[in-house]
């Protein structure tokens, strides 16, 4: 199949499937034997988390949370945040599991929205961080892989929509 805007591979599906494994031997460790509310920020996280709970050998609840922002000529913090699955966070280990940390805007309203929750702990982990484009003070408490500010898809990653579905991380080309 011909994907002309599909441009350098930034990460193989070898990579990502390595990085995603000790992810999970960290996640693991961290949580020794609790149970986990894993709250997945769609869309593009699914395919992170599916990969990452297969390793992990806790007990995992999962609930999903669909963030939008409000329309262009907003301000970024405008966000509504949209559970769906298990809800009952209160006293639970919740670990937010996101494609990718850009500015953090998005992350930091998340968190302080499942805040208001009570969980016991309340963790992140992203697949992706592109740190030069951080606004806010912000980082996961478990990252993949720290990339360039370039616009990125496959591995749940879209442009407008497609490529989610490519097993590896690329850089998308100028039209
Ligand atoms: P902030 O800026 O709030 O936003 O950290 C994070 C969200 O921005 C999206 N995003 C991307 N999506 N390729 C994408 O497909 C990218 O390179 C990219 N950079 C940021 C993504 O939805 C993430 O949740
Ligand atoms: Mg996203």
């Amino acid at each position: 199949m011909e994907e002309p805007r599909v441009g350098k591979v930034l990460l193989s599906a070898e990579a990502i499937g390595t990085r995603v494994r000790e992810m999970a031997a960290d996640i693991a460790r961290a949580y020794e034997g609790r149970e986990i509310v894993a709250v997945g920020v769609l869309t593009g996280a699914f395919v992170f988390l599916a990969d990452l709970v297969r390793h992990l050998p806790n007990q995992v609840r999962f609930t999903f949370l669909k963030a939008s922002s409000y329309g262009e000529g907003t301000r970024p913090g405008e966000l509504s945040v949209t559970l769906v699955g298990e809800t009952a966070l209160a006293g639970k280990d919740v670990l937010v599991v996101e494609d990718i940390l850009d500015t953090g805007r998005t992350l930091v309203r998340i968190l302080d929205i499942l805040r208001q929750s009570h969980p016991r702990t309340l963790r992140t982990a992203v697949l992706l961080d592109k740190k030069a484009r951080r606004e806010v003070d912000i980082s996961a408490d478990f990252t993949g892989f720290s990339v360039p500010d370039e616009f990125l898809v496959g591995y749940g990653l879209d442009h407008a929509q497609t490529y989610r579905n490519l097993p590896f991380v690329a850089v998308l080309n100028e039209a």
